[in-house]
């Protein structure tokens, strides 16, 4: 870690915790974090020459495994073709197509650069829509670093154990709602306090940001019957799930029809995209159709449609075979590693959906941001260390939800459960300390 730790050193000169996301830091972890130089498939490489098998995907992106050859195809012909126009291309509509096809809820949809302006973007356009102002998120979720949405949120903010953002005025979030999931009894009375006053309720269908936490059954389908007898837009917010869950992200999955959807991570392919969607009624009051202003420079830049197309039309042309490899090695690696918590004494509750999973260090059932926070911290950074010592680097915190990709298989989970095995017994050896 030679080489890590000097760039982390010079990185903290230059970059405020040597970061450019705090969930990139390890400060809930301890040790050091690597600096990577190269992917490839399920691993990563460090300056110092350390193969990693990657639990996290980029944060979600890397479905295809790293480097894919046809995504790393794309980017360098759209590359010698031009970086960017800030003019229309005809690659915009390609992916819009083809994101039209995957969610059948999104009649119209804008392409930006992140997650972040997605979400804000389509809270501002539900709030025009409703002419309301209030809007419901749920505790733990994660949609973002706009200012409105820093409330009680998940990802970077529960890891470091703050309530919301310094920065933030009180006046900007007076409107935002934060409720708990999984509990509907709290959304009835939101509605019945705020009559005619809600413009949206935005959610993780399938919350990944305080770990993974599916909804309850029944949940999502009472959400959306709720907000439809409201006149409340419902939001979805697919960063994360979207082409992840299912083609069509946890709207197929459970059935649910939402009003607008996000998206972000995988549609760009691992480039600098997100997107907003959903009903033409909604969508056509964006400027320069409608009084809704939003714009962006590099929106539906070149590259990252190259990428999108390349990524989500292998997910399109290999559906039937891409869900069911990732459920497998999912249920395979998630479910082993379970069992050797139990053989070795550990209480561990395990959430996964799909590709998507958390091994929450307590014994209790995790539904909602409350139950996860009460998981054991301490055992998660010993078992967050001890695979990265044996070269499977987790997401550096309790917090966030793990990722496996198609790159990942039978070789990969092997490994992973040798590693989970000499982990898990260190977990168990700080217990009886
Ligand atoms: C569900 C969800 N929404 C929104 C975002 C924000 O996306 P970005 O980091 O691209 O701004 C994230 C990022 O992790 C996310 O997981």
């Amino acid at each position: 870690m030679q080489l890590s730790r000097q760039l982390q050193q010079r990185a903290e000169t230059l970059l405020p915790g040597g970061v450019d996301s705090p969930v990139r830091a390890f400060r809930a972890v301890g040790g050091e974090p690597p600096f990577v130089v190269r992917a490839e498939g399920a691993y990563l490489w460090d300056a110092d020459g350390n193969r990693y098998l990657d639990y996290f995907g980029s944060w979600g992106p890397m479905i295809l495994g790293h480097a894919a050859r046809q995504v790393v195809r794309a980017v360098q012909e759209a590359a010698a073709r031009g970086v960017s126009f800030g003019a229309s291309t005809p690659t915009e509509a390609d992916l819009a197509e083809m994101v039209r096809r995957a969610f059948p809820s999104v009649e119209m949809l804008r392409f930006v650069s992140s997650g972040t302006e997605a979400t804000m973007s389509a809270i501002r356009l539900a709030r025009a829509f409703t002419r309301r102002k209030y809007f419901i998120k749920f505790e733990g979720c994660y949609h973002g670093h706009s200012d409105a949405l820093l409330v009680k949120a998940g990802s970077g903010i529960a890891t470091l154990g703050i309530p919301g953002s310094a920065g933030v005025p009180e006046e900007t979030i007076q409107h935002t709602l934060a409720l708990p999931y999984n509990n509907i009894a709290a959304v009835e009375e939101a509605f019945a306090r705020y009559k005619d006053q809600i413009a949206c309720i935005i959610v993780e269908p399938v919350v990944g940001n305080a770990g993974c936490i599916p909804p309850n059954p029944g949940y999502l389908q009472a959400l959306r019957a709720i907000t439809e007898r409201e006149g409340t837009v419902l939001i979805f917010d697919e960063v994360m799930t979207g082409f992840r869950l299912a083609l069509g992200g946890a709207q197929e999955r459970y059935c649910i029809q939402p009003d607008m959807t996000c998206l972000g991570k995988i549609l760009g392919g691992g480039l600098p995209c997100g997107a907003f969607g959903g009903r033409a009624d909604i969508m056509q009051m964006l400027a320069p159709l409608g009084p809704v202003y939003q714009a962006g420079t590099l929106s539906g830049n070149p590259l990252a449609m190259a990428a999108g197309i390349a990524t989500v039309g292998t997910l399109i042309e290999n559906r039937e075979t891409v869900y069911p490899r990732l459920e497998n090695v999912s249920a395979a690696v998630a479910d082993g590693v379970a069992k050797i918590a139990r053989e070795a004494g550990v209480l561990l509750t395990t959430n996964r959906v799909g590709s998507m999973f958390t091994w929450f260090f307590t014994g209790e059932a995790v539904t909602d941001y409350d139950s996860a926070s009460r998981s054991n911290t301490k055992q998660f950074a010993a078992f967050h260390r001890a695979m990265l010592e044996a070269g499977v680097w987790l997401p550096p915190s309790q917090f966030e939800a793990a990722f496996l990709g198609l790159a990942h298989g039978e070789e990969e989970t092997r490994a992973t459960l040798a590693a989970a095995k000499e982990a898990m017994n260190r977990v168990a050896a700080l217990e009886t300390r």
